[in-house]
């Protein structure tokens, strides 16, 4: 476990999701709304909680209400607040949010007119209780005095630098990190075609550090000091729900890695992935769970009345067979309770439609299929064992959850 202080912005996040991105001028209804905390580094600092991490957060807050509510939310993700400069000019920095479900693309308007971190602020802290210092790139006067006096007073601890826009003089403070990440926004904003020729443009402004340059679906782009750039492809998911803080957690990642030792191209690795699982879910809760692919046993289009269907189940010690029953559908496990053996081992598991019962093929066990109950055969008043299942709006059949 480290000590992990984050200096950047606190922002609520009001975040609509909506089923497709809007063209100017369109009124659009959206699926639903709901607000979070926000910002890069509070991102990145709820990540780093997850990973057994100790996170603070240095930062500005306003007197309005929503700073109430911010608050609150950090302090319920467990990021630790005791270095907050309040304000009373100035409102709540906030970030709306258009989520695309079709894509889980994030389309963000930002809105801030609060003051920025003062350097007065950070010099009182005493920095050398953490283990790491992260910084997000803005603010760039302050920052400039704020990463000497980082770099006069650690001695060991690693500062990482979030160069996510380009921001006058921001260049200039690059000799000041160990770990640097870079947006794509930035490159290509710099005019860069990716990750690569940016990183060897960067080198000789920052000799001493990490370079990771991150490019979306393109992947990642990293090189240590006196290491050629090296690029890792992105994690492939079935299907990206939100992408909104995905870079963030990216950074969490890496941070957690290399805190852990690990080498530049594994952080980067173990990045990619948890950034990929981040994406397969709505907000930052629960990363660490792991989500199980659930896939489909059948389609209700597969399933008829007259006949069954035998399908394979991992997750059950037999397969499963599906047939239709009046308006629903009837699932067992594979197995006869009479000797312990599939149903068709023998031949198909024959249908009658007039007693709606079916037969095993090895020593003719007649079962009810409303309830799997045995009506005649060797293993009267036995039952097959039924699977719970639910069905999709696209009619896929899954096991319940
Ligand atoms: C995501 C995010 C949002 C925030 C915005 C600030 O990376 O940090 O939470 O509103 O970016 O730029």
């Amino acid at each position: 476990m480290a000590k992990i202080l984050g200096i950047g912005n606190a922002v609520l996040d009001i975040i609509l999701k909506t089923d497709h991105y809007p063209h100017e001028d369109e009124e659009l209804r959206a699926l639903s709304r709901h607000h979070q905390v926000g910002g890069n580094v509070c991102n990145s600092l709820y990540v780093l909680n997850q990973l057994g991490h100790e996170s603070s957060l240095m930062t500005t807050l306003g007197g309005d209400q929503s700073s109430k509510q911010l608050l609150n939310g950090l302090q319920e993700r467990r990021i630790q607040t005791e270095h907050i400069q309040r304000f009373i000019q100035g409102q709540t920095p906030t970030s709306y949010v258009l989520l695309n479900e079709a894509s889980g693309s994030r389309t963000i308007t930002h809105y801030r007119d609060l003051p920025e971190l003062s350097f007065d602020f950070f010099a009182k802290v005493e920095i050398e209780q953490y283990d790491w210092l992260h910084f997000e790139g803005r603010n760039i006067d302050n920052l400039s005095g704020m990463l000497n006096i980082a770099k006069t007073f650690l001695s060991h601890q690693p500062i990482s630098l979030e160069v996510e826009k380009p921001r006058d003089g921001i260049e200039a403070l690059l000799p000041q990190a160990n770990v640097i990440f870079f947006s794509h926004h930035y490159a290509k904003a710099k005019g860069y075609a990716n990750g690569r020729t940016l990183l060897e443009a960067m080198r000789e402004k920052a000799p001493q550090a990490h370079l990771i340059c991150t490019w979306g679906t393109e992947g990642a782009w990293y090189a240590s000091p006196d290491k050629p750039v090296q690029h890792q492809p992105i994690e492939t998911i079935p299907q990206a729900i939100d992408t909104l803080g995905a870079g963030d957690t990216f950074n969490a990642g890496v941070i957690d890695s290399l805190l852990n030792g690990k080498t530049l191209s594994e952080a980067v690795h173990a990045g990619s992935r948890l950034a990929a699982r981040k994406c397969r879910q709505t907000g930052l809760d629960n990363l660490m769970t792991e989500i199980k692919d659930k896939r489909p046993l059948a389609n209700i289009k597969q399933v008829t009345n007259a006949k069954t269907l035998v399908v394979p189940c991992d997750e059950l010690p037999h397969s499963v067979v599906l047939i239709k029953y009046e308006d629903s559908i009837k699932a067992y496990e594979n197995n006869c309770p009479h000797q312990d053996v599939p149903l068709n081992e023998a031949y198909k598991i024959d249908v009658n439609p007039f007693d709606k019962t079916m037969k095993c093929s090895v020593h003719d066990a007649f079962f009810n299929i409303e309830d799997g109950l045995c009506v005649e055969g060797p293993c009267i008043n036995d039952e097959l064992t039924a699977v719970a299942i639910e069905i999709d709006e696209q009619g896929d059949i899954y096991l319940a959850q």
